[in-house]
């Protein structure tokens, strides 16, 4: 796929319309002047010709402008500009829901366009045993405008319009959202509707609803035009200009999966693709390929001292950054259980994987090993960083409280330049939202006095979630709004307390998963804990490495 070329059947662009290519018109007089000297005779003809190509190029230079402004202007293509018409709102009970575009005009590339779905009520079957969070959806309708030639799939963040129909229950509901699409390409919406009524929204397990999802109608046809010009000049988001972009110096940078058969650069100029020959690609930035040599480096240089609270997810990362990168780096070790679900049983020397408190030394050539022997807990030894890891499940309740490092002093295990928490996994899993928000504000207040204000916090999100409920037993209560939602939540009470009092930010890796295309996210059905695969862990990491030492 060549980004630098337009399509065919652009209708922006037609073959026609002058390129920046020709400009270079105006250059010729400087040719047409030596040539004036030979030949006095012509000069008079010369200069009438040169003054026709100024003036052609002129007008032709005007009409491209007022072209492109009209592209790259987008006038009116804002949710808030189009009106709702009034009949979608009284659409008979137990109608199709749709998704509609109410201006499908091709948009040049970085502009957005609106997407609205409509979902009429169920007849007769509301159940009044769910309810969405403040400013949730009450269906939850997985949509993605998904790159007909590139597979490039763009999450569209449906949001209900503020209208009082959108507050009841048992009403139709409209949801919208202003997508920004950066590669050219043509965008047709795929989505379905998972679940209704707040159902997604399970307070208690014995309400997890299993997933059954209905077929939103999408009618034929139904697509969006991203376009750019010829030689891609005026696109900041060109992958021809990706390699010139700065490095990343943002935790969760906005990005898309690009196939590398598309990359116009070698692959491995950037972080490793994952299982389907896909690359990461912040729109604004660039990653480069750490080694886990040079992040240990790194590490002992800028962050001597780090403190990492998780779960089984950061066990997976810590496998990663122990073994220097060797844990599932090979082909044959991917295809293992362990690497793409599930390594709890998986033999491991580098450290206990059952204890709660871990201690690792971790140098470019040893790579991490689990402390032992005795040994001062607030520093580490010359030439090695210091990782203090606490396994938690969440803020959940467990038979080792959360909270316990904490209550001790956390200051005797060092004081860190950076710690991380991660979130959302277990909470969203098991508990009901009051009680987590309740053990977010424990946590907050701990971290506000355990840790001076220098100590800079990262929030890990939850791991993305979708198309499917938990069927073993332990029928965890995740979903896909739900674990969104308790993402949102998070970070709405970190910048609550936190914002300008303190360096914090949020490592998004949902929103790394929830880019990838929809086959690869199904990927996941199998494994019910939900762990990222290896090949997207190893992405994860990356972005990570690039926030802290870029
Ligand atoms: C409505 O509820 C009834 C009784 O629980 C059930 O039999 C029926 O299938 C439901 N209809 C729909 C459309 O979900
Ligand atoms: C999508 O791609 C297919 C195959 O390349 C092509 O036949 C089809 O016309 C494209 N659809 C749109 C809406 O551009
Ligand atoms: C896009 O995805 C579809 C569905 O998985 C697949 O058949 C097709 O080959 C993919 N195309 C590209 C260009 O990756
Ligand atoms: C949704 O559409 C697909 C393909 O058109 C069809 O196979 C499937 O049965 C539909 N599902 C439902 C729940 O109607
Ligand atoms: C916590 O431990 C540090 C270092 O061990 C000590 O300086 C500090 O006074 C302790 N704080 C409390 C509240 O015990
Ligand atoms: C933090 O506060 C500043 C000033 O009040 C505001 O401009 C900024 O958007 C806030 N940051 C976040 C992430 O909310």
């Amino acid at each position: 796929m060549e980004f630098d070329a337009m399509s065919p059947t652009s209708t922006a662009y037609s073959p026609t319309t002058p390129t920046p290519h020709e400009e270079p018109k105006y250059h010729r007089p400087s040719s047409v002047l030596l040539r004036m000297r030979r030949s006095r005779r012509c000069t008079a003809l010369l200069i009438f010709v040169a003054l026709v190509a100024v003036v052609v190029a002129g007008q032709l230079l005007l009409m491209l402008h007022a072209h492109r402004d009209r592209l790259w202007a987008r006038p009116s293509r804002r949710c808030a500009d189009l009106p709702v018409p009034p009949d979608h709102w009284h659409l008979a009970d137990g109608s199709p829901a749709f998704v509609s575009i109410p201006n499908a005009a091709p948009i040049g590339v970085g502009g957005s366009v609106c997407v609205r779905v409509v979902v009429p009520p169920r007849p007769h079957n509301a159940t009044v045993l769910y309810t969405p969070f403040p400013g949730t959806p009450w269906d939850s309708v997985l949509l993605d405008m998904v790159g007909n030639a590139t597979n490039i799939s763009v999450p569209v963040d449906l949001r209900p319009i503020r209208h009082v129909m959108n507050t009841e229950r048992s009403s139709v509901h409209i949801y919208e959202a202003d997508v920004v699409l950066r590669d050219a390409d043509v965008y047709i919406p795929q989505g379905i509707l998972e679940y209704r009524d707040a159902e997604w929204n399970p307070e208690m397990r014995e309400l997890l609803v299993p997933y059954a999802p209905a077929n939103l109608t999408i009618d034929d046809g139904l697509a969006v035009e991203a376009v750019e010009a010829a030689d891609g000049g005026e696109n900041p988001y060109s992958l021809s200009r990706h390699m010139e972009l700065p490095l990343c110096t943002e935790s969760s940078p906005e990005g898309r999966w690009v196939s590398i058969d598309d990359l116009p650069f070698d692959p491995s100029w950037v972080p490793l693709p994952d299982n389907n020959g896909r690359v990461w690609l912040p729109y604004a930035c660039r990653l480069k390929r750490y080694s886990y040599e040079r992040f240990a480096h790194c590490l002992r240089e800028r962050y001597p001292v780090l403190h990492l609270f998780g779960d089984s997810n950061i066990r997976r990362m810590m496998k990663k950054l122990t073994t220097l990168g060797q844990w599932c780096s090979t082909p044959e070790q991917q295809a293992t259980k362990a690497c793409f679900c599930e390594d709890h049983e998986e033999k491991f020397d580098r450290f206990n994987v059952d204890a709660r408190d871990i201690f690792f030394d971790i140098d470019a050539r040893a790579g991490g090993w689990m402390q032992t022997r005795s040994f001062d807990l607030t520093r580490a030894p010359q030439d090695k960083a210091r990782i203090y890891m606490r396994r938690w499940d969440g803020l959940t309740r467990s038979r080792a409280p959360w909270s316990e490092p904490f209550e001790k002093n956390i200051t005797t295990f060092g004081r860190p330049q950076m710690a991380i928490v991660a979130l959302t996994n277990w909470d969203a899993a098991f508990s009901p939202r009051a009680f987590y928000a309740q053990e977010l504000e424990r946590l907050l207040d701990f971290i506000e006095s355990g840790f001076g204000v220098d100590t800079e916090i990262v929030v890990r999100t939850g791991q993305y979630y979708c198309c499917r409920h938990d069927e073993s037993r332990t029928q965890r209560m995740y979903t896909r709004l739900r674990t969104k939602a308790f993402d949102q939540y998070i970070r709405d009470v970190f910048n609550d307390r936190f914002n300008g009092t303190r360096r914090i930010s949020v490592w998004d890796v949902a929103a790394i998963s929830e880019r990838r295309p929809l086959e690869a996210r199904m990927e996941s059905i199998p494994c019910h804990s939900n762990h990222a695969r290896s090949e997207v862990i190893e992405v994860e990491n990356q972005v990570l490495f690039n926030y802290m030492c870029n």
